[in-house]
């Protein structure tokens, strides 16, 4: 049970202030009976708003098409952030909705955002190795002898990055056409399709990530999301999600 002035300020209804004449006003029902004030305490599920009830009280995790151009930080100074492609009442909630991971700027694709920080610690954890699949587009053609020599490098577990103190863990490539390859990691290092590709000569022109998991894109264009159950990354055996 929950303050109803918490309930809806950490919905992004209103502020904790304005939920006071908002229930006066009436519109806040709570098992069928008009709310009493601000104070009184409800389950999310009991709580109706303008007859329509909570919008998803117990969490969000939202697979988003990440259009070029936007970054995944909240930092207002770093630019337009994807964010502020979610409806408005989403982006006053508290907890705040952050990325599970970060693509780059320059970045599109698959990116899992959500409100529940369990989550993003475990998907972001190395040792849960989440297969991350990207399109990497060259400036310069690969041959495919050189492709499976890079291929066989990559796999290795052995490639240093320059800076790093660690070998990246080992990643597919396959090459789709002379400039147009496919990289999946099981880790995320900062920029890490780039520099990878960097360390061996190649220039990634443009990176695209397709498949996060089982999870792919489906139909949805840049800038569109759409929502998963909150339970869709927890074992199928009904193990807890901290377990897991
Ligand atoms: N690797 C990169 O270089 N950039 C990303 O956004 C993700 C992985």
């Amino acid at each position: 049970m929950r303050r109803l002035d918490q309930l809806l300020a950490n919905l992004g209804y209103c502020s904790r202030s304005e939920a006071r004449d908002w229930i006066d006003s009436g519109a806040i029902t709570v098992r069928g009976e008009t709310a009493e004030g601000p104070a009184q305490k409800a389950h999310a599920a009991d709580v109706l708003v303008d007859g329509e009830p909570l919008d998803h009280p117990d969490g969000l995790l939202l697979l988003l098409h990440k259009p070029l151009g936007l970054v995944c930080s909240h930092e207002l100074r770093e630019g337009p952030n994807v964010y502020g492609l979610l409806p408005s009442r989403w982006q006053r909630r508290n907890p705040v909705i952050t990325s599970i991971g970060r693509l780059d700027k320059d970045t599109s694709g698959l990116i899992l955002l959500t409100d529940q920080s369990q989550l993003v610690h475990r998907l972001t954890s190395p040792k849960h190795k989440v297969p991350k699949r990207y399109r990497a587009t060259l400036a310069s053609d690969l041959s495919s002898t050189r492709a499976a020599e890079m291929a066989a490098l990559f796999a290795s577990g052995t490639l240093m990055l320059p800076e790093e103190k660690t070998p990246c863990a080992s990643a597919e490539l396959t090459l789709i056409a002379p400039r147009e390859a496919e990289l999946t990691l099981t880790e995320g290092r900062y920029h890490q399709v780039r520099r990878m590709f960097a360390s061996q000569g190649h220039e990634v022109i443009a990176l695209h990530r397709t498949h996060f998991g089982t999870l792919d894109l489906g139909a949805l264009t840049p800038g569109q999301w759409r929502v998963l159950p909150l339970d869709f990354f927890n074992p199928a055996d009904g193990a807890s999600a901290a377990k897991a």
